[in-house]
């Protein structure tokens, strides 16, 4: 009798059960090779504060646009460095290297810009039309492309890796092949019972990323959420410690993203790491209103309305820097 078949029949007194889900590998490539994508159904960070004028930018302490915060961020940690060569996945509209390139232009020698959305290409292409000279566009998909970066000073991917590869209904006491491996390799913390999701892509990713020894910074929604300092009533109905939930948009879904994985993966691999909340990295304005906004949920001005969708949406938020 086959391992499956077994699992049918209760050993003590044979009544059939329901079989277990069987773990499987959710993949967004169909979705994203072959939908015409419209990311104002996502909300993406980096939308919202596509410029230093958007209308969420009264939530920052200096506004700016998102490219032009990464940027600066990135000098100051010693990583965006005169005549960079830098990869960016996934870059959506193009709105984050738009920013980054308008504020640190004469530091960047070349800019690749990944990607698997054709539709989503094309727009990067007219969006950084200006720098036609430095840009250049690859269509591909990260998963088959990563061990063939060569050359690059830094990668970025910004709410990307959420969209990558996920196994998800995983029983712990009869963990697959890959998902035994990286566990094993890397120490991977996982639930002792019921089944959970694993980041499979995203971990594999920093796997070949850092065994090239290329520094990555990414963000994203992640599922072991920090919650920034004097800001303790953004935990509220948070699990600060789970694993990938599912969340679902328009046509596909992603899922959170486990930090601690990524972390312990790239620690196995002798990286350095730094992490944090996304709001502390955007320098969000903090004030007692936001308390009050958030925990009343009291939205009667459009400023309350839309300083509690985005904390709401945000407060998830994680980036990661690996070196
Ligand atoms: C949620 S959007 C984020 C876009 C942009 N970085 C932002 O922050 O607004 C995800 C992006 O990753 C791209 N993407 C998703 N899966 C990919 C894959 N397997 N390989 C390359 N690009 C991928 C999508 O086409 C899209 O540009």
């Amino acid at each position: 009798m086959g391992h499956q078949q077994k699992k049918l029949l209760n050993a003590k007194d044979n009544i059939l059960y329901r079989p277990a889900l069987m773990a499987q590998i959710y993949s967004t490539g169909t979705y994203h090779r072959t939908v015409p994508i419209d990311l104002m159904k996502e909300f993406t960070i980096c939308e919202s504060f596509s410029r230093a004028n958007t209308e969420y930018c009264v939530a920052l302490e200096r506004p700016a646009a998102y490219g032009s915060i990464i940027g600066d961020f990135l000098i100051r940690q010693g990583l965006l460095r005169q005549g960079a060569s830098i990869v960016e996945i996934g870059g959506g509209y193009g709105s984050l290297m738009n920013a980054f390139l308008s504020a640190h232009a004469e530091m960047v020698k070349r800019v690749v810009m990944v990607d698997l959305s054709e539709g989503l290409l094309r727009r990067q292409k007219k969006t950084l039309e200006r720098w036609h000279d430095k840009v250049r566009f690859v269509r591909a998909d990260i998963h088959e492309l990563a061990g063939s970066i060569r050359g690059a000073d830094l990668i970025i991917m910004n709410e990307v890796i959420g969209d990558l590869d996920t196994m998800i209904d995983i029983d712990p006491e009869d963990l697959p092949h890959q998902v035994r491996r990286l566990v094993d390799s890397y120490g991977l913390g996982i639930p002792s019972q019921g089944c959970f999701n694993l980041n499979i892509g995203a971990i594999k990713l920093i796997e070949t990323i850092c065994s090239k020894g290329i520094p990555i910074f990414l963000t994203e929604h992640s599922s072991d959420p920090i919650i920034p300092q004097d800001m303790d009533f953004l935990s509220k109905g948070l699990d600060l410690d789970s694993y990938p939930r599912r969340i679902d948009l328009f046509k596909h879904c992603e899922y959170t993203i486990r930090f601690s994985h990524l972390i312990q993966a790239a620690h196995a691999l002798g990286r350095k790491t730094e992490t944090g909340a996304l709001l502390d990295l955007i320098n969000i304005r903090k004030s007692p209103a936001l308390n009050m906004i958030f925990t009343s949920r009291a939205c009667s001005t459009d400023y309350q309305e839309i300083m509690f969708e985005l904390l709401d949406h945000i407060r998830e938020y994680r980036w990661l820097l690996i070196n």
